[in-house]
């Protein structure tokens, strides 16, 4: 059997790595944009070929796949899916574990994911507005801001997927700030604005949504257009540095278990968030009339006022919370992506090991807000005295060179895996490889010490147990998902007033 794999990542080596564990022993073939040194030795080891090329064009990638004569293609990133990767690998009769381009719409417009889940009526969703221009979304805050509540305090985000950047939270609640902060969101919806401009695939360039608070969870999940199965909740943390202080990056760190909970979210809060994705994978697949294959996930907030929300879609599994849920899969991997393409995932069962797991990244000083400086730094790690730790180690933005040496390549170098009994267990066998990693030219790396850390986990336990009183209490008065529609002396308003004609646009595009 021959499988081709995409993507440069960690989450990839990851996914070769299952692979790679597979009975069925398949020659592993890998197209990326840089030579990942974990990747190109496992397409070695099996026999197959890794190859460097552009992975959004669709012409290409199934050009290659083609010529290596794979027996199915699965995507790792999402921008692939986002190109129409899956599309043309279909269209020339080649199976492909990856969701096309219709479907990967509830990841790429974070603005059309929110029109279909009001449209249809699913559960644990935002008020919202989205605009095409930052002049159109500063004169909206300006005039509804005094008589909408939900506008005062708000995310500011593109509407589009873009890499997981640009999103900020504003809390306009003290009056002597309020100057300040309208000021703060124009020069946000500017920066939007120019962001976006390298995006010319949706229309809607700003996302403006209702600010909620709570512990949020990743729920990834197996599709193949007509069963959903869920896999073990994994948490990613994104802020840069320790108690989520710093930008948000990719993620720099995630912990999972033991089983499919976390010690903060509950079987049912876990079983509502699967039905909250199916719901949408089946609104998807209605409006679209295409079929989702692949793997879907829903990054989720236990909030207040909904309970289980959802924040964002991905379209695929997320990096590094791909690594949690695949060093725990005891199923054949390639049995699953078999199941996807044939559309027999309700006949498979699915198992993972009962462990806790913690995945942390390390990557080099400058990353994320100055990625030029992380660039290009030679890179030692000992991989050996990793394994005899009962780690594993997933090269992420690293290059293999033609003579064999490895450069950091500006984002997470590598991202390593611990599983035991419990998280904190874990984190502290994370933590003893972190100095077998190194920059041979002294630049600094950095890592979260903190992920998995008893002092972390209560602090996420904590808040949850905060949320989780709130929105029950909510749930029980029967004003679970209510928002104020009342103000003291501008009497009756309607919350969801501005979504109207956002609700229109859905079905004007469906
Ligand atoms: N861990 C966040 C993402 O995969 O986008």
């Amino acid at each position: 059997m021959k499988v081709m794999g995409i993507g440069n990542a960690s989450r990839e080596h990851a996914i070769a790595e299952a692979l790679e564990r597979s009975k069925h022993h398949p020659m592993i073939f890998w197209l990326a944009e840089i030579r990942n040194p974990g990747i190109f030795e496992i397409c070695k080891r099996s026999g197959g070929e890794f190859a460097l090329s552009k992975t959004t064009a669709p012409e290409k990638v199934a050009s290659h796949a083609e010529k290596w004569g794979v027996d199915f293609v699965i995507v790792g990133p999402e921008e692939p899916n986002f190109h129409g990767v899956p599309d043309e690998l279909e269209r020339r009769g080649i199976p492909c574990v990856g969701a096309s381009r219709d479907v990967a719409m509830i990841e790429m417009s974070k603005a059309e994911m929110r029109r279909l889940q009001w449209e249809y009526g699913i559960k644990g969703k935002l008020l919202f507005k989205t605009f095409r221009s930052s002049q159109e979304a500063y004169t909206v805050l300006e005039r509804y801001s005094d008589t909408l509540t939900w506008l005062q305090n708000i995310a500011l985000k593109p509407a589009r997927q873009a890499g997981g950047k640009g999103v900020k939270v504003v809390e306009d609640q003290q009056l002597y700030l309020h100057d300040e902060k309208q000021r703060f969101k124009s020069k946000h919806a500017d920066w939007l604005e120019g962001y976006m401009k390298s995006y010319s695939d949706i229309d809607d360039k700003i996302l403006v949504e209702e600010k909620v608070w709570g512990p949020e969870y990743t729920l990834q999940c197996f599709a193949d257009g007509n069963c959903i199965k869920g896999m073990p909740l994994v948490q990613d943390n994104k802020h840069a540095h320790e108690f989520d202080i710093g930008t948000e990056t990719g993620g720099m760190g995630s912990i999972s278990g033991p089983g499919f909970t976390l010690p903060f979210i509950t079987k049912e809060e876990y079983q509502e968030s699967l039905e909250i994705v199916r719901a949408l994978v089946k609104a998807i697949q209605d409006k679209t009339g295409k079929i989702y294959h692949g793997v879907v996930a829903g990054q989720m907030m236990l909030t207040e006022i909904e309970g289980p929300t959802i924040i964002e879609m991905y379209s695929r599994f997320g990096d590094p919370e791909a690594l949690n849920v695949l060093g725990l899969l005891k199923t054949d991997f390639v049995d699953v992506c078999l199941a996807i393409i044939d559309g027999r995932l309700s006949k498979l069962d699915i198992e993972f090991d009962d462990k806790a797991t913690v995945v942390k990244a390390i990557a080099p000083k400058g990353y994320p807000d100055n990625r030029d400086l992380a660039k290009n730094h030679l890179v030692s790690v000992d991989e050996q005295v990793i394994r005899q730790e009962n780690c594993k180690l997933y090269w992420g933005s690293a290059s293999l060179s033609e003579g064999g040496e490895i450069l950091s390549a500006g984002s997470r170098l590598v991202e390593i895996l611990a599983m035991s009994d419990d998280i904190q267990r874990a984190s502290r066998i994370v933590d003893k490889c972190v100095p077998y990693v190194k920059l041979l030219d002294g630049w600094g790396l950095f890592y979260r010490s903190d992920i998995g850390s008893h002092e972390l986990l209560s602090k996420r336990i904590d808040i949850a147990d905060r949320v989780r009183r709130l929105y029950q209490y909510r749930r029980s008065k029967g004003i679970l998902g209510k928002r104020i529609d009342w103000l003291p002396r501008v009497g009756k308003m309607d919350p969801v007033a501005l979504l109207k004609d956002e609700l229109s646009k859905s079905k004007e595009g469906g």
